[in-house]
């Protein structure tokens, strides 16, 4: 069959690695792709929010399912817009794309289909917000902007003035713009941080193995926050655990999207915190992770194409999921000034002295004549496997270690 990839990060270079793969596949394309995607896929010059040029694109090239990357279409409605035309889509509705992008949707949703979260209150303008939190006695207490704030939108208050100012920027100075119109305040947890991924083909689901990302810049969780700098699968998590998390997290979900007829066939992805009174739910996203996919998919011995062509069609119930006992380790090798101010154009060198059992994605790079430059915050994310997560990240470090550009920026703890 002929798929449609959308997106141009690193985790789309691995998804296009993995669907590679499938002996289903006929010819795989990408928009808008990337310069490192151009060699697996053909790569049409559409931009990934021109819905109706994607769908003559599609009519035109026979493409058989569209597997979304992600968040943004799914949130502008690219699933339902393309469904609508007959086109399988691996990627949820809006609606069930707010699951991710609001915050207040989630949390009312994990609250009507009993799933485990912080407890929390919506404040809905500031001056109820000011209300709220002279009446909080608990700190610290976590301020959430309803809508997407690219990992920016949450805010762990130590007390009430940090809460207020808080309020402050999101409601009143709006910075994250009407993200912030709303906002949601949660009780504080504490524990171990992991998130799982399910495959949902809107009734059953699957689950894959748990990973964890590192969201700081530096060393031993210091600097500032960014959109991860790396990741490692599988997460030590218990057994028992993963058991509750299938149980009551993942199962309720399916049976809450079904119940409240929210068409889903996609990715959840489940972020959560490990408290000593079992596993809650943080947060959903509703999609593959950027960067937990890259740690995740070498992981998976089964035809990915086959599992994702069975959700787009209903027919998940009963699959399994082949998952290789070893552990994977991926090192995102950022560019100088990142997070703030990424530098973009320098030449990387190196990827050709990457050992054969690495694996390279491409998060952010341009290619010009036979030299890849970069061109995004997070450049490149540098992968291997291992019996063990420690041989995992050997090997990875190994590989991240033959390859320079000016200003390259790492963590050495990935995985640690
Ligand atoms: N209730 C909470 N208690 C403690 N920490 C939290 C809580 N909610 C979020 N966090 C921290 O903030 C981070 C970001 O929150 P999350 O809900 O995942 O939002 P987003 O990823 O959209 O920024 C989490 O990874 C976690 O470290
Ligand atoms: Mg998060």
């Amino acid at each position: 069959m002929n798929v449609l990839l959308i997106g141009s990060g690193g985790r789309e270079h691995a998804l296009a690695w993995k669907l590679k793969q499938s002996p289903l596949l006929g010819k795989l394309h990408s928009i808008p792709g990337s310069a490192a995607i151009k060699g697996l896929a053909d790569c049409p010059d559409i931009d990934q929010d021109d819905f109706r040029k994607i769908h003559a694109y599609c009519a035109a090239n026979k493409i058989e399912l569209v597997v979304v990357g992600p968040e943004a279409p799914l949130a502008k409605g690219i699933s339902d817009f393309l469904t609508g035309k007959g086109i399988k889509v691996f990627g949820p509705s809006q609606r069930g794309a707010m699951l991710e992008a609001s915050k207040q949707f989630a949390k009312e949703f994990m609250d009507r289909n009993s799933i485990p979260t912080a407890s929390f209150s919506v404040l809905y303008d500031a001056s109820f917000a000011r209300e709220k939190i002279k009446e909080n006695r608990k700190y610290p207490v976590v301020i959430k902007a309803d809508g997407l704030a690219a990992g920016k939108g949450v805010r762990i208050c130590a007390d009430e003035a940090e809460a207020l100012a808080a309020v402050s920027d999101l409601m009143e100075k709006r910075i994250f713009g009407s993200s912030g119109s709303k906002v949601v305040m949660e009780e504080f947890l504490t524990g171990r941080e992991a998130s799982v991924m399910a495959l949902v083909d809107g009734e059953s689901f699957l689950m894959l193995p748990p990973a964890r990302d590192h969201k700081r810049l530096l060393d031993g969780d210091a600097g500032p926050n960014t959109g991860g700098m790396g990741a490692v699968c599988p997460a030590e998590i218990t057994p028992a655990d993963l058991e509750t998390v299938r149980n009551e997290i993942l199962q309720r979900f399916v049976d809450g999207v079904k119940k409240e007829r929210i068409p889903f066939c996609g990715v959840i992805f489940a972020g959560l915190m490990f408290t000593p009174d079992g596993p809650r739910t943080l947060e959903f996203n509703c999609r593959f992770g950027d960067p937990e996919t890259q740690s995740v998919l070498p992981l998976i011995k089964s035809d990915l194409l086959a599992l994702l062509k069975a959700c787009a069609e209903g027919n998940l119930a009963g699959r399994e999921l082949e998952i290789s006992d070893q552990a994977c380790v991926s090192v995102v090798l950022a560019a100088g000034g990142y997070p703030e101010n990424p530098e973009k154009g320098k030449e990387i060198s190196g990827l050709y002295k990457v050992p054969a059992d690495a694996l390279v994605f491409h998060a952010g790079t341009v290619k010009k004549g036979d030299s890849y430059y970069t061109n995004g915050g997070r450049v490149l994310s540098v992968t291997a496997t291992g019996k063990d997560p420690e041989e995992a990240r050997r090997k990875a470090y190994e590989a991240a270690a033959a390859i320079n550009f000016k200003g390259m920026q790492y963590r050495k703890d990935i995985g640690k």
